[in-house]
């Protein structure tokens, strides 16, 4: 079990998902989800809310920000350059401390938790910058991905490149020799590996032309549909948008617009400001 890549995706993606539908938040058991799907009676599978911080002794950077995501669902958070979508990542991921609201998994406030001890909670993030280690091969960066784990970790290393055929041509080959696009694979591999139970990505597709993107994307579905839920902050707006059952617009570390995707892209305020009319 795991990523379920062998399970072909059947139906549609984006705003029609039935977790954004149902009332109740909850999206039905995926075919190949790690987890047993129960309610979430404390509300979203993970969620960072009401974050309100900044980095060491400097001015708070998020105020009373939100971002989570649920279930079977793709959550994209969208801005404005430095409005505050890669500080909101970090704070749900453990990297800077928050003076006011909690960050919960699966019910769970985990707060005071360190980045480590939220990996082993089952969080996979992948960072903007530095995501991978140039100088190891792309089989070192896997493991290395892996290494919170104490079992065997090749079934897990096969998923991945059942995801990304081309890391396993390369699997030998330095990450840094690799191009923008198969970097940025072998970045959500190194995370996948530790069988994450919810998956965050902080734009995947950067410098990556749109072919590339696209691809990115639809292997991204691929995860989502497995029954891995995806936070992921993306530059490509309007592409993410018309993937993601949750999207919410960042400015200046506050929301601006929540909503589903398909609704941030009818909005005629969202469209003016941040998806060029
Ligand atoms: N390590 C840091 N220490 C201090 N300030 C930081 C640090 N990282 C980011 N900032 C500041 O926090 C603010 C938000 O930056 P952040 O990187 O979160 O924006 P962003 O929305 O991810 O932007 P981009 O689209 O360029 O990735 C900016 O004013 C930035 O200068
Ligand atoms: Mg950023």
């Amino acid at each position: 079990m795991g990523l379920g890549m062998s399970d072909p995706l059947h139906d549609d993606r984006g705003n029609r998902d039935r977790s954004i539908t149902n009332p109740a938040g909850q999206g039905a058991p995926l075919p190949g989800h790690r987890g047993r799907a129960r309610p979430a009676p404390g509300g979203p599978f993970l969620i960072g809310d009401a974050m309100t911080g900044g980095y060491g002794r400097g001015a708070d950077i998020l105020h009373g920000c939100t971002i989570a995501v649920d279930r079977g669902e793709i959550a994209v958070i969208v801005g404005p350059n430095g409005a505050g979508k890669s500080t909101a990542m970090k704070a749900v991921f453990g990297m800077l401390s928050l003076r006011e609201g909690a960050v919960r998994l699966d019910g769970e406030d985990i707060s005071a938790l360190s980045p480590q001890d939220r990996v082993k909670k089952g969080m996979g993030f992948v960072p903007q910058t530095s995501n991978i280690f140039t100088s190891l091969s792309v089989e070192e960066n896997l493991e290395m991905g892996a290494f919170i784990r104490d079992d065997d970790i090749r079934e897990t290393m096969e998923q991945v490149f059942d995801l990304f055929p081309i890391l396993r041509e390369k699997r030998r080959q330095p990450a840094g020799e690799l191009s923008g696009g198969q970097r940025q694979q072998v970045a959500v591999g190194r995370a996948l590996m530790t069988k994450p139970k919810v998956l965050m990505l902080d734009e995947p597709t950067a410098g990556v032309s749109p072919i590339v993107m696209d691809e990115l994307f639809d292997r991204i579905i691929e995860v989502a549909r497995s029954g891995l839920p995806v936070l992921m902050v993306e530059q490509n707006a309007r592409q993410a948008l018309e993937i993601a059952d949750k999207g919410y617009v960042l400015v200046q570390g506050r929301n601006a617009h929540t909503g589903t995707g398909r609704d941030l892209l009818a909005d005629p305020d969202v469209r003016r400001s941040f998806l060029g009319g």
